[in-house]
């Protein structure tokens, strides 16, 4: 590092303030989204010449229009150092995986880690190697169409997955060809909007916010994360960009960031909105201030950064340090010593979408479905009539949001995954996804009559989730509803494939269907992926990371909640309940079904009491009562039953997958060390306390699915 550093800083004393301000400002490239702002530049190749820009976003430009801009940043340029080429590679480049929400709920880190590896290889093939991601926010509510890009609801969960994305991106080491810049986002809280609509305003108590929103970030970081984007909302009431507490006191000196910190799109311009900068000067002092070192998309910088330190209302010093620490990247990565690293064409051409990957995506894919409901009716038989009805039976609107592979129309349709089956098929979209097509239904209700199931394949279109597509009701689409009510009049079984980027309400479908799956936006192989579970070539395993509401009128709807002071037990009278509903979710998180039974038996704790030298070790057995093999997902939970701070009724802290055999019984052992006990308190540090515990384990975060028993934790 210290080569690195020597030589950064010699290439920072040859820059004048204009070039180290251009190094802090990135383009946004081809790519200018309707924002109600004006985000007019002059073309980039004027912009990389004057050393106005030192990284842009590529939306929209190939492999060899970024080789021209590197380029011109290279030879025309005055000291020639080369751009960051950026890019939003959320859940994979050309080849796409289940969005995240959905590969959070295959609970497999480890596969998550060797798909985002394959977004990594084709994408620093073409030119790119700086990723927007892993999306790391905590989300409670399913209203918020961003839901779908995260992990959803736990802090373990997610810092499991957070860890898995960044080696994915990064691998062992800069140098290789093939590793990219990570980006932790969005710092933080975003997932907290008010109400569940994107962008709105987010209240968090400090210790919630550490419990709850920091430990994927926490891990990224341990992890070496070479970059961060704080949110577009505000922390403690200033937006995260202008936030010197959350950016400089929280994610550099508390966390231990060291790495790149850049804005969201226009965010720095956006604190004139907020209301917390008169003009684009002030906002740049703010968002060097608190040490925020890219300005993605706006250009006050440019304008106002030279003036603010010619007339000492800004400190050179900060502006060195954020140009020191981009520099020290571009070293890193090796752009300094060769600028066309990650211009490899003709290894792009075997890399996209080839065979393998898309195998790595068929096999995410098909572990990320959850099955909410099986009478039976699955798996399919070979010698079954089957019909394929709705608007997703033969649709390639399978990828989900914030993707932008050119290869959508290869994607593996849901008629096509059951035709590659050999299965007796007949098909009738029945509607489109709002609206009705003429005699849709009718001929729907006929291609089904002689059918012995039905699949019904209903959800979502990719624009319905995802960034500024909050639903207020999270429903399936009302002439889908209309449709599954004529289809189910035929009497027949029937079996509800959604296709989702978000929990949606399904009671009626609860109650309906012989069988739900829970598809996701699964990717480029889809279809493929949910005929493996449909015919029992893959028996599903799929855990939910998020809850599923049964009422919109319930949300936020979360596992691990407080006690509260008045727990509704059932009873009337004084508790926290409603009138008119539930208080339980519809599907619990950690809740999945597969067509094996598993039964966790004889919960054993070595010793009931534990302490910092000796961690509680724990021992249960697994049954595979089922006719299938299949792998389960055993979750371990904690309650700290008093503390300091209200604890939530369970948190998740390990988990296991196991594979068993039908009949196979297996013992799992687990190590719960005193630092998993630890909390964040209001006397800001992270403790454990000496007191008494609930341990559970099991099958899913409902009780009904976990054996329990006491600890003491001594100190
Ligand atoms: C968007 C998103 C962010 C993305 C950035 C660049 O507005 O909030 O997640 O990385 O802009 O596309």
């Amino acid at each position: 590092m210290n080569n690195i550093l020597e030589k950064a800083n010699a290439l920072l004393s040859e820059m004048t303030l204009k070039e180290k301000i251009g190094q802090m400002t990135q383009s946004a490239g081809a790519f200018t989204a309707d924002i109600g702002n004006s985000i007019a530049s002059a073309p980039i190749a004027e912009q990389i010449k004057k050393g106005e820009i030192g990284s842009t976003i590529t939306l929209g430009m190939d492999v060899h229009t970024i080789r021209n801009l590197q380029k011109i940043a290279v030879e025309e340029s005055r000291l020639g150092i080369p751009l960051f080429f950026c890019q939003d590679v959320i859940h994979g480049y050309q080849t796409i995986f289940p969005i995240p929400l959905g590969w959070s709920c295959s609970w497999n880190p480890e596969l998550i880690e060797k798909a985002v590896r394959v977004s990594a290889v084709e994408a620093t093939s073409t030119g790119i190697m700086y990723a927007f991601s892993p999306m790391l926010d905590i989300a409670r509510d399913p209203r918020w169409g961003r839901v779908s890009e995260g992990g959803g609801e736990d802090p373990y969960l997610g810092a499991q997955i957070a860890k898995a994305q960044v080696a994915g991106y990064q691998g062992k080491d800069f140098s290789e060809k093939d590793s990219m810049i990570a980006c932790l986002k969005h710092f933080v809280g975003y997932g907290a909007a008010e109400a569940g609509r994107d962008y709105n305003t987010v209240c968090i108590d400090d210790v919630t916010l550490h419990n709850t929103y920091l430990p994927p970030f926490q891990a990224g970081i341990d992890a070496g994360v070479a970059s961060v984007m704080p949110a577009f909302n505000i922390i403690n009431g200033i937006p995260a960009a202008g936030n010197r507490y959350l950016l400089k006191e929280l994610l550099r000196d508390e966390m231990g960031f060291e790495g790149i910190t850049v804005s969201d799109y226009a965010a720095v311009d956006e604190m004139m909105s907020h209301g917390v900068a008169a003009n684009g000067a002030e906002a740049s002092m703010k968002a060097v201030d608190a040490t925020l070192d890219i300005e993605m998309a706006t250009t006050h910088f440019n304008e106002n950064l030279e003036e603010l330190v010619k007339s000492g209302k800004v400190d050179e010093a900060l502006i060195d340090d954020a140009v020191r620490r981009i520099l020290v990247y571009k070293f890193k990565l090796g752009l300094m010593d060769d600028p066309y690293k990650y211009i490899r064409p003709e290894e792009a051409e075997k890399v996209l979408f080839c065979e393998e990957h898309l195998d790595v995506s068929r096999d995410l894919g098909k572990k990320s479905i959850v099955m909410l409901k099986n009478n039976g009716v699955l798996p399919l038989k070979k010698e079954q009539k089957i019909a394929v009805i709705g608007p997703k039976g033969d649709s390639k609107d399978m990828l989900g949001t914030w993707q932008f592979s050119p290869r959508v129309k290869e994607t593996v349709t849901l008629m096509e995954g059951l035709k590659a089956k050999g299965l007796n098929l007949t098909f009738a979209q029945g509607c489109d996804i709002h609206t009705e097509i003429e005699n849709g239904i009718e001929e729907a209700v006929s291609a089904a009559k002689d059918a012995d199931v039905v699949l019904l394949a209903l959800g979502e279109s990719k624009e319905m989730s995802g960034e500024a597509s909050s639903r207020q009701n999270i429903t399936v689409p009302d002439v889908q509803v209309k449709l599954a009510e004529a289809i189910k009049a035929l009497g027949k079984p029937v079996v509800l494939v959604l296709t989702t980027g978000r929990p949606l309400l399904l009671s009626w479908f609860e109650e309906e269907m012989d069988a739900i799956l829970n598809t996701w936006f699964l990717g480029s192989q889809a279809g493929n992926a949910i005929a493996d579970v449909l015919v029992g070539d893959y028996n599903p395993s799929g855990k939910l990371s998020i809850t599923f509401p049964r009422h919109t009128g319930q949300i936020p709807l979360y596992y691990n909640h407080f006690n509260t002071g008045r727990p509704y037990t059932g009873e009337d009278g004084f508790f926290s309940k409603y009138l008119d509903g539930s208080n339980d979710p519809l599907y619990p998180f950690g809740f999945g079904l597969s067509y094996s039974k598993f039964t966790c038996s004889d919960l054993v704790l070595e010793s009931d009491t534990m302490s910092e030298e000796k961690p509680l070790s724990v021992s249960v057995t697994l049954k595979n009562e089922g006719e299938f093999a299949g792998e389960e997902t055993v979750q371990l939970y904690i309650r700290d039953l008093a503390a300091s701070v209200v604890r939530p009724v369970k948190e998740l802290k390990d988990f296991q997958k196991v594979t068993l055999q039908p009949g196979e019984s297996k013992v799992l052992h687990f190590t719960l060390p005193e630092e998993k006990l630890r909390f964040y308190n209001t006397s800001k540090n992270w403790v454990s306390e000496e007191g008494e515990f609930t341990l559970f384990v099991g099958t899913s975060s409902d009780d009904k699915d976990l054996l329990t028993a006491s600890f003491f934790l001594k100190k």
